[in-house]
């Protein structure tokens, strides 16, 4: 699918490409999900499994904030975990707890069972989730693909679940780094082709999350992430502008830089013109307010947005971010207040 000409030349993409704009573009990890009413009723009826593998309701889902708050992007509603299932990764949503896989991947023997699907056939419904936001959306303004990154996912898959310190998923990486390697590739393999169909099905850009990835140190990074990274983001081959982003990342921000993407994204650990020398110039960047902000009150919230386009000085590449996902409990008004503020108080 051909990117239309209208969103070819949204402030969001041409902040992805670094050319000038208006003003900074702005959108929001996670702008769709439980901060949402309209997202909660829908909850109430369908899981979150059945929101991602349902194109009506993705596509809902999916224009819910856009509907709602000034955003310059959409992003696709699903899940980091969905490609896992088809690999032989089955896994659920336990209320309060996230994600839950069935089988943990603990051993060499799991890993070789692990099946590298072709995810055109696997995961059709991601596709013709794209195809109808894409119609509903009309050009207004451009669709985020995603999925995530190696690492992030293979801590999921051996963890079983959220993990505070990754002991397992690391005693696997150093234990039998040939085995992790193997992992590692097959995700990547996976992950690549994923996002391949996402942008012909009519993504116009696709976020790399990285999201765990700051849990490793810059010589860990290189030898058992960065290759694997690296592969997703020469499989995309410049189809389209990608996002690499991870959480707490500041110290590998620049080799995060190495493996990919046109624009790196920070979170709030960092100041932001820390962050983007760092990462080089020759780069965008995306972030990074620190989401608990928009928990209140009013006024900090807007001067911590003021020191993040202040940080950015107007240089072109800045997409306005969190610093990771909108909490559960944000007023939706503070959402609205900052996207309205980086839009009045960004303009060149
Ligand atoms: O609006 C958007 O940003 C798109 C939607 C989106 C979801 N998950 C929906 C979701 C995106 C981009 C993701 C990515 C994702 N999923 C990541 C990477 C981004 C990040 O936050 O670092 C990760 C690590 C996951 C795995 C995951 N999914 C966890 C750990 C959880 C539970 C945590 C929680 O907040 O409860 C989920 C569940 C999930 N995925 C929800 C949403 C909206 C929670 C909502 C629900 O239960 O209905």
């Amino acid at each position: 699918m051909v990117t239309a000409p209208g969103v070819r030349e949204s402030l969001f993409l041409r902040a992805c490409r670094r050319e000038s704009v208006e003003r900074t573009p702005v959108w929001f990890m996670r702008q769709a999900g439980r901060y949402m009413a309209e997202y909660r009723a829908l909850r109430q009826n369908y899981t979150l499994l059945q929101l991602c593998r349902t194109p009506d309701l993705a596509t809902e889902v999916t224009l819910q904030p856009v509907r709602r708050i000034d955003v310059d992007a959409a992003i696709l509603f699903s899940d980091l975990l969905i490609p896992l299932e088809p690999m032989g990764i089955p896994f659920d949503f336990i209320k309060g707890e996230g994600p839950a896989i069935e089988r943990p991947i603990r051993s060499a023997a799991d890993i070789d069972a692990v099946k590298v699907v072709d995810p055109r056939d696997a995961l059709g419904y991601t596709f013709a989730a794209i195809r109808q936001i894409k119609g509903e959306l009309g050009g207004r303004i451009p669709l985020i693909g995603f999925a995530g990154a190696p690492f992030t996912l293979a801590s999921y898959a051996i963890e079983g679940g959220h993990s505070n310190n990754f002991a397992l998923t690391k005693s696997l990486m150093y234990g039998d780094p040939a085995a992790w390697h193997r992992f590692a590739d097959k995700l990547a393999t996976v992950v690549g082709d994923y996002l391949v169909a996402q942008i012909d099905a009519g993504a116009d850009v696709v976020q790399v999350f990285d999201s765990w990835v700051g849990a490793l140190n810059e010589n860990d990074y290189r030898e058992f992430a960065l290759p694997h990274t690296r592969k997703i983001f020469e499989t995309i081959g410049g189809r389209a502008p990608t996002i690499h982003f991870g959480v707490a990342s500041g110290s590998i921000l620049h080799v995060m830089r190495e493996a990919g993407g046109d624009v790196l994204g920070a979170d709030w650990r960092i100041p932001l013109d820390d962050a983007w020398g760092r990462i080089g110039y020759d780069r965008g960047i995306q972030g990074n307010l620190d989401p608990t902000l928009l928990l209140g009150p009013r006024d900090r919230l807007l001067s911590a947005a003021a020191d993040v386009l202040a940080r950015a000085a107007n240089r072109p590449g800045h997409i306005f971010n969190l610093g990771h996902g909108i909490l559960p409990m944000t007023p939706v008004e503070n959402v609205q207040a900052v996207a309205r503020y980086v839009r009045e108080h960004s303009a060149r």
